[in-house]
Formats: structure tokens, sequence, C-alpha cells
């Protein structure tokens, strides 16, 4: 049976998995002596084994999405994750006229436009502010202090893991492989670290950024990703030769009809923001025309963190349904540009080859033939000849003209790995 309607000033909210970051909100939702929001249902498959003492007696606990749905909630939190039942969920509640808030970074960056069109039409709001960078409030300020500017690019470590495993190899010199198993024995990464370490999780969050502040649809498979595991120790002695250090790097620029997107390792600098970013924290960096470069940094996982970014959607929403405020529009002026990974930056490529001579003369051959300029030549002392890294940083070209000569370079017979081939980003 749906439950009455409370009288006045008064907001319901149900919560839709109960699970690291559920339960946080439900605790702060319970702890807070703010009134105007009531926490009223928490639902979760196999609920009895979910039940916590700390919750008030009157908060119903079900397995049965489909009585939450149809109770008086006036807002329903979505915290279960993954795209199947979560899309159904959201879709039934905004069907329903319930306000969304969600984390969840699939959905929005697979139905983030479809679904804040159905929210526009229900008259409802849909926010899912802990979508990218956790408690790091990127998103909120896209519709606050930030929608004043025409913002044209947005840039970010928006990996925990990936920055994690990296800063680690940095400051400790271990192999990635040793970095990795250090980060699952502490929960920073899962068994299976794909999804992180070839870049899927954040060119999800790089797609829901591009719609949400250059207002830019854009499909996450169409985001060129580049894994870090190809990334050595040795990387980071050449590319402090270079000032700089490496990080998993999210970047897009709208520039006319084109975004140029790409997430993947980059060497940047040491003292830049990027560079000095370390553990797994996050941090965004967003280019307005006006305004210029904008910084948020701050943890981008963990129950807390995650949780006051959603229960701060949820008072957002709250207070926009108690004062009557117009529902969250889809922004009119999104477009669905042609999408690019051809950058122009310097590069760094490292190769690991068997030594003998004619080597870099070969290297250059290659390089000069696709008229390419080299800035640098980098070999430190001490390496075994079978297994000699070395590295050759080029002037700034683009992608697309280094792709070609890098395909000459794989087949090349003194190589003993693939060569490693890394933008060098110099302004952030
Ligand atoms: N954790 C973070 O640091 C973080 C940061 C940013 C965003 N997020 C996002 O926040 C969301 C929640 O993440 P989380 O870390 O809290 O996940 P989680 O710990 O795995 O919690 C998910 C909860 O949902 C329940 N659940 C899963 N499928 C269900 C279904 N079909 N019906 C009912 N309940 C179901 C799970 O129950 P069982 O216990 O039975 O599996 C679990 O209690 C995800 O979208 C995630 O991407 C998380």
């Amino acid at each position: 049976m749906p439950d009455a309607p409370l009288n006045g000033g008064t907001t319901r909210v149900a919560l839709i998995g109960f699970g690291t970051v559920g339960r946080a909100v439900a605790k702060i939702l319970c702890e807070s002596t703010d009134k105007s929001l009531r926490l009223t249902h928490i639902c979760n498959r196999n609920v009895e084994k979910k039940k916590q003492p700390w919750v008030p007696a009157n908060v119903i606990w079900t397995d049965d999405v489909q009585s939450v749905l149809g109770s008086h909630v006036d807002i329903v939190i979505e915290l279960i994750g993954g795209l199947n039942p979560a899309e159904q969920i959201v879709r039934s509640a905004l069907q329903a006229g319930k306000s969304v808030v969600t984390a969840n970074k699939q959905l929005i960056a697979r139905h983030g436009t479809d679904l804040l069109q159905l929210a526009a039409k229900q008259g409802c709001h849909l926010e899912f502010g802990a979508s990218v960078a956790g408690g790091v409030p990127v998103l909120p300020a896209f519709r606050t202090g930030l929608c004043g500017d025409r913002l044209h690019g947005i840039a970010g470590i928006l990996n925990g893991t990936c920055n994690y495993i990296l800063s680690r190899i940095e400051n400790a010199r271990i192999p990635f492989s040793e970095a990795l198993e250090e980060a699952q024995a502490r929960g920073y990464a899962e068994a299976d670290a794909s999804e992180d370490l070839d870049g899927g999780d954040a060119r999800a969050k790089l797609a829901i950024l591009a719609l949400a502040g250059l207002h830019a649809r854009v499909a996450p498979e169409s985001v060129r990703a580049r894994s870090i595991r190809t990334v050595d120790a040795v990387d980071f002695d050449y590319a402090a030769e270079l000032g700089c250090t490496l990080r998993q790097i999210s970047r897009a620029d709208l520039k006319g009809d084109t975004l140029f997107a790409d997430v993947g390792p980059c060497l940047v600098p040491t003292d830049s923001p990027f560079g000095r970013v370390q553990r797994n924290l996050n941090l965004v960096v967003t280019s307005g025309q006006y305004g210029g470069d904008m910084a948020f940094l701050g943890a981008g996982a963990g129950g807390d963190p995650t949780a006051v970014a959603v229960v701060s959607d949820l008072k957002f929403v709250a207070e926009a349904i108690g004062a009557g405020a117009g529902k969250r529009e889809v922004p009119s002026n999104v477009s669905a540009p042609a999408i690019s990974s051809d950058f122009e930056t310097p590069w760094y490529l490292r190769f690991f080859v068997r030594d003998r001579p004619g080597i870099v003369a070969r290297l250059a051959q290659i390089i000069a033939a696709h008229h390419l300029n080299i800035d640098s030549l980098l070999q430190k002392p001490g390496f075994d000849k079978s297994s000699l890294p070395f590295v050759i940083t080029l002037e700034p070209c683009r992608d697309a003209m280094l792709h070609p000569a890098l395909e000459e370079m794989a087949i090349l017979d003194f190589s003993i790995r693939p060569v490693l081939s890394l933008p060098i980003l110099r302004q952030s």
C-alpha cells in the first residue's frame, strides 16, 4: 500500500542500493538535524542482511523496488550502480514523477541526454554530481559558479586507481605489477582492474563532463583510451630529466565542430597541478573563454566523500522542488561534435632495444621521412645492452602525423618491446 503524503516542507527520500555509498548517504541523513529531508525507504536485494540498528524504526526496509516507486516518495536515490537494472529503475522513477539523484557514471555516460530529456518532460529533476570525481564538486559547479562562462576545455585526473599506481611508481620506482598489487591489497583497485587501467572508467567520466560542461554529446566508446599498463618505472627517470612525471590524463577540447578527446598516460610537468596530485586524489581543470582556468581537487571516491556529493544533490533538488523551481532542462545547445584524438603536442617516444650500431640513425631516418622533428635524445648509462631503454622526444606534431612513423618503428628488428609514445602536456 502506498504510504500517505507528508505535510508541508518535508521531502521524502528513498534510497535504492545500500552498499558503500548508500550506507554513507543513509548515515548522513539519519544523523542530520535538518528535518526537511526524511529518509522513508531503504531498498536492496537480500535486505534482511543489510539492516542497521542506527537507522530509525520508521524507515521501511524492502527489496521490492516497485513498492518504493509506487509510494509517495519525492526523490529516489539510485546507488546500485551498473546499467541493469539501474537504467530501468531510474526511468521508472522519472516516469512515476519522482526526481532522481544518482552516482552512476555508466548510466549517465551512456543515457544521460535521454534521461535528462525524460526528467524534463516529466517535470522532475535528475542530478548526478557524484558520478564524476566522487566528492569533488565539479559537476555542480557547471550549474552554478561556471554557468556564466563558455567552457571550451576540460582536463582531469579522473581515475584514483591509476593515479595511485602511477604516483607509487613515481615515488618508490617499483614495477607496475607491484604497484597494482599494492593498490589491490589496499582496496584502491579491483581484482580485475581493466576498466581503470585501460581507461574505460575515465572516458565514461570524460563523456559526462563533456555533456555537462561543454554541452557536447559524446559516446564514451568514441573517445580513444590508452592503457597505463605499458608505463615502466624507467619512464619516470626519463620524464624527470624533462622536468616531468606521468599521470593518466583525460582531456576534452572543443574547437568548432570537433571535440578533441583522449584518455591515457601523459607527461606533465612535475611542478604543475597535475604533477602534484598524489595517491588516489582527483583533479579537474576547466578552461573558459572568460574566466580562464579553474581547478577542483579532492577525493574522487570513497563512501563518505561520494555520499557528501549525493546529499548535496539531494538538498539542491529538495530546495528546487520546495521552491517550485523549474526542472533541470537539457541544455538547448547540446551538440554532437565529431570526435578526434588528433591533438598537436610534443611527444615522448621510449624504446627498449637490443643494442647495436646504427639504431639511432635508423630511427632518425624514419622520423625525418615523416617530416617530424627531434627535440632531444636521452640515454641513461648503466643499462644492460640486451635491454636498453632510451628516449627520443619530438617537437609538436599532430597525432595523425606521428602514427605512420610509429607503424614503421613497430617492425624494427632491434626493438624488444613495442615503442611507447606519450603526449607531453606542457601547460597544466
Ligand atoms: N564507491 C565509490 O567510491 C564511488 C564513487 C563514485 C561513484 N560511485 C558510484 O556509486 C554507485 C554505488 O557504488 P557503491 O560503491 O556503493 O557500490 P556497492 O558497494 O557495490 O553497492 C551497491 C549496492 O546495491 C545493491 N544492489 C546491486 N544490485 C542490486 C539490485 N539489482 N537490486 C537491489 N540492490 C542491488 C548491492 O547489494 P549486494 O550487497 O547484495 O551486492 C549493494 O548493496 C555506483 O554507481 C558507483 O559507480 C561509487
